[in-house]
């Protein structure tokens, strides 16, 4: 799929993702309890709505990236709802020019699952963080359940196509090979949603 028909596709997601931010269900515990690392000068890549924006500490800078205008504009306005400075950038992460070695922390929520190359973001995830920094990562992927992943393969083609993301993807996996190093990980809903916490490999 190309990146065009992607961005319209999270174009019309961006309202239902506002409405999302304000629910207190398992997926807000699972971002409250990964996101309460977070410090300092955060970089957050393809920030959605910004439903993260809550979890992090009042006065922490932070730069957040997305591709899609309508997401940005609804994150927009959950900023201003949180006072909260937001450096906003419209851009596709995989290829946006960053400072390396800035960052505190950086941090992905469900947003492996729609890059064409996530083994390149997850290398530039680790090259934007400082050598001392935190990498804070909150994905879905194929469970390790066989029938749960029998499923996740048969509907693969059509997620991508209604919702824009690959339901099969091997996060772990993903992870182990990038150069980043795990410091912990937690794991959900048979295996397939998944809080890590790493850092670069120095
Ligand atoms: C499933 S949503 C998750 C949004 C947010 N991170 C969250 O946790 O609610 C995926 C987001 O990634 C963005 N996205 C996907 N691919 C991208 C890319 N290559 N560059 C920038 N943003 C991207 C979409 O526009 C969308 O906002």
């Amino acid at each position: 799929m190309n990146i065009e028909r992607q961005v319209e596709i999270f174009n019309k997601q961006a309202g239902k993702y506002y409405k999302r931010a304000k629910q207190k269900n398992m997926d807000f515990r699972l971002r409250s309890k990964l996101l309460q690392s977070a410090t300092g000068n955060i970089l957050e890549l393809s920030v959605g709505a910004g439903m993260n924006f809550q979890f992090y500490p009042t006065l922490s800078r932070i730069t957040a990236v997305d591709f899609s205008p309508k997401m940005l504009d609804q994150a927009r306005i959950v900023a201003a709802e949180q006072g909260r400075q937001v450096d906003f950038r419209l851009g596709n992460v995989e290829e946006i020019a960053l400072p390396e070695k800035n960052y505190d922390t950086v941090i992905s929520s469900l947003s492996l699952c729609s890059y064409p190359h996530p083994d390149k973001v997850l290398t530039q995830m680790a090259s934007w963080c400082k050598e001392d920094g935190k990498i804070l990562l909150y994905e879905h992927g194929i469970s390790t359940n066989s029938f749960v992943a029998w499923l996740q393969h048969k509907t693969n083609s059509f997620y991508m196509k209604r919702v824009g993301c690959h339901m099969n993807r091997d996060i772990l996996k993903l992870v182990e090979e990038s150069p980043l190093s795990i410091v912990k990980s937690e794991h959900y809903m048979l295996h397939t949603v998944h809080l890590i916490w790493a850092k670069p490999v120095t």
